[in-house]
């Protein structure tokens, strides 16, 4: 694992950017794998403005996201689709119909679960996943208790991220309850693994994830087994971390 502790959002935006900027260069078609929330929100603006600038080509780029709430239609305030086109996708040259994130809506979505996974296989595999921690360690909706070989599915949310995701409803009742994600086993199968973290609230989890034991009950933990992971941390959220990392 590779830490990289930093003093600010801004540059961990900046050195999450470099890294998978590296890894798209030459490669037209790379198929990049994306998470929604707080957390890659610096990285996103400077994709934009290496985009904008002309440093980066999206043209050509696959995107797939890690999850969605079920219920929520595309076009809803609070969906995930929406976040990633107003966050992103909006405002850098790609095809959006190389733009990927789970259908809350699906009819049949045990079905659309599996051909979501099919159609990452069918593109050779996400290159590069972007994660983020929940407080609680889970990452996509991988609450803690998911299988560590878990695929993409319809996850039940904790009550705990139910209040989390709550700031972001007019009522905590509105909150759905379920989502569709991408399983830990998914996750570990990208080539590469670039986490944002930053928060004090989150160095509880950034501590148990990268010096504590392998465990379902803290599942950013599994990434301890992938060989090829970039967790860039602010400072705040690197607290708990006794080990020499990267300092
Ligand atoms: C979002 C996702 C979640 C978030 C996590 C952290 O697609 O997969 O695991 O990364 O809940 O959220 P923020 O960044 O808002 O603190």
């Amino acid at each position: 694992m590779k830490v990289i502790i930093v003093p600010s959002k801004e540059e961990m935006g900046t050195r999450a950017a470099a890294v998978i900027a590296e890894r798209m260069r030459g490669r037209p078609h790379f198929v990049l794998g994306l998470a929604t929330g707080s957390s890659p929100i610096p990285l996103y603006q400077e994709l934009i403005r290496m985009n904008q600038a002309r440093e980066l080509d999206f043209a050509g780029a696959i995107t797939f996201n890690l999850d969605e709430y079920i219920g929520l239609p595309p076009d809803h305030e609070q969906s995930y689709r929406r976040f990633m086109n107003e966050n992103l996708f909006d405002h850098i040259n790609i095809n959006r119909a190389f733009t990927h994130v789970p259908d809350g809506m699906a009819k049949d979505v045990d079905a659309h679960c599996a051909a979501y996974e099919q159609m990452m296989d069918d593109v050779g595999g996400v290159k590069c996943q972007v994660l983020g921690i929940g407080g609680n360690g889970h990452i996509g909706f991988n609450e803690p208790g998911s299988s560590l070989a878990s695929r993409t599915r319809v996850v039940n949310l904790t009550r705990g991220t139910i209040e989390d995701n709550a700031r972001f409803f007019e009522r905590i009742e509105d909150v759905p309850k379920q989502a569709i994600s991408m399983g830990i086993g998914t996750i570990l199968e990208a080539e590469s693994i670039v986490m944002l973290t930053y928060g004090e609230n989150k160095a509880d989890a950034v501590a148990k994830s990268l010096e504590g034991p392998i465990t379902a009950s803290v599942p950013a933990s599994a990434l301890q087994l992938h060989e090829d992971v970039t967790w860039i941390i602010v400072e705040d959220a690197a607290a708990r971390l006794t080990l020499e990392w990267g300092r």
